[in-house]
């Protein structure tokens, strides 16, 4: 097939060596020069690292000549597919689908891999809405197999199929909305990571070093919630936020985030976040081997709100977990840990946390009634899962 990658920044050069390595021919958009030669060293060494590793058997150099770069639209006059990663603005996001719906062939579809914009306003900037979809990687793309797809109001079937089947065959694992939410699964639950994290530093009860502890040793998370908020990036994080919340999501009183972006501590790409990073490149963290945070205090909001997608049918409790084992490297599903940690702590820790006037941890339905009739994890023989 061939593609479309607009924006090659950290996630569309991703995409497109993705694409090049399983042999599609992409043509890789983006307003610079500049812009396109770093994305190009930075595809060459990743390629280099799978290429030693024996991951990827073709030399990177045949790999790289499947991707033609430019800075203009007209190379997508013969595409089937586009995907578009350019920054979340939204007027920018309006260029690029003008641009490609006026080019490319009328039967192409264009997905976007924005994390916080409604698919259905970017599908409205074209004239073809059903062929507009949400294919959204995660980072690194190169490494992480989850892709979550979101069709829109008007997005077709056929175009939610083939977007799922393209999605397999680049070797990802798909998992398909029944309906958009902002934020989709993923971000919405990386969220409520956040906020917790943020209030437990804020009102004292940790640091954010044990914080951080607590989710890579004793939860067994490849990264600490505040470092993995630094490997994303805290504009990107703080943007995210505020464009769930923006749309109706409770909010949690927290600081320290925009205090980060305002004083351009943007994490990993500036070398200094929450943690410091030489060179600007991701280093992993060094942390405290003991913590005193208690897990089950620290996923409480987001199991709250995966019961939340749950109880309004958005997706399956295994697809809430297929979204953190494949976007996030959990060891296990956040269902699963939460079947572990025992529905009733989740909801003792929510329940405490709301008494104390955070209007976010209103316990869900779902979680209230699981405890009520005793089915409280792992330990019972049931909670999310059932257990023999
Ligand atoms: N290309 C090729 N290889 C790469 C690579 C890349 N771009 N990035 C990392 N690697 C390789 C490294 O070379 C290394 O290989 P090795 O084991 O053979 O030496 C391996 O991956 C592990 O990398 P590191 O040793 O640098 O560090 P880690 O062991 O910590 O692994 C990680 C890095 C895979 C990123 C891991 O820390 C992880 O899984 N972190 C969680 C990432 C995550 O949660 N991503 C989702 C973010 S949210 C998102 O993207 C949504 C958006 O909308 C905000």
């Amino acid at each position: 097939m061939k593609f479309a990658v607009v924006g090659s920044g950290t996630m569309g050069h991703g995409i497109a060596e993705v694409l090049a390595i399983y042999g599609h021919q992409v043509k890789l958009i983006d307003i610079s020069w500049d812009i396109l030669n770093r994305a190009k060293q930075r595809m060459e060494e990743s390629l280099r690292k799978f290429y030693e590793k024996g991951t990827v058997k073709e030399d990177p150099s045949v790999i790289l000549s499947r991707i033609e770069m430019s800075t203009s639209y007209d190379v997508a006059k013969d595409i089937d597919f586009a995907i578009e990663a350019v920054p979340e603005i939204l007027d920018l996001k309006r260029k690029v689908f003008q641009s490609l719906d006026e080019i490319a062939p009328k039967e192409a579809i264009l997905a976007t891999n924005t994390s916080s914009i409604p698919i259905s306003e970017i599908a409205e900037f074209t004239s073809r809405k059903d062929k507009v979809i949400g294919m959204h990687f995660f980072n690194p793309p190169q490494i992480m197999k989850l892709v979550e797809v979101i069709p829109s109001k008007y997005t077709s079937e056929d175009t939610a199929n083939k977007t799922v089947e393209l999605a397999r065959s680049l070797g990802k694992v798909p998992v398909k909305l029944r309906i958009e939410v902002p934020g989709f699964i993923g971000n919405r639950i990386f969220l409520r990571l956040m906020q917790e994290a943020c209030r437990e530093v804020e009102s004292g009860e940790a640091s954010i070093e044990e914080v951080d502890s607590c989710a890579r040793n004793k939860i067994g998370l490849p990264m600490g919630i505040f470092e993995l908020s630094d490997y994303v990036g805290l504009d990107i994080d703080v943007d995210l936020w505020e464009n769930i919340v923006k749309r109706g999501t409770s909010d949690v009183p927290c600081k320290l985030f925009k205090e980060k972006v305002a004083r351009k501590e943007l994490g990993v790409k500036s070398g200094k976040g929450f943690y410091e990073y030489p060179g600007n490149k991701y280093l992993k963290v060094k942390l405290p081997a003991t913590s005193k945070v208690d897990p089950a205090r620290l996923l409480s909001l987001a199991v709250n709100e995966a019961a939340w997608l749950v109880e309004n049918n958005i997706v399956k409790p295994s697809e809430v977990d297929d979204v953190m084992k494949y976007g996030y490297n959990f060891p296990k599903g956040l269902l699963e840990i939460a079947d572990e940690l025992g529905i009733d702590n989740i909801l003792r820790n929510l329940e405490d946390i709301y008494n104390k006037g955070y209007s976010a941890y209103k316990p869900q339905d779902l979680l209230v009634k699981m405890v009520k009739e005793g089915k409280v994890g792992k330990k019972s023989g049931e909670g999310f899962y059932k257990y023999a």
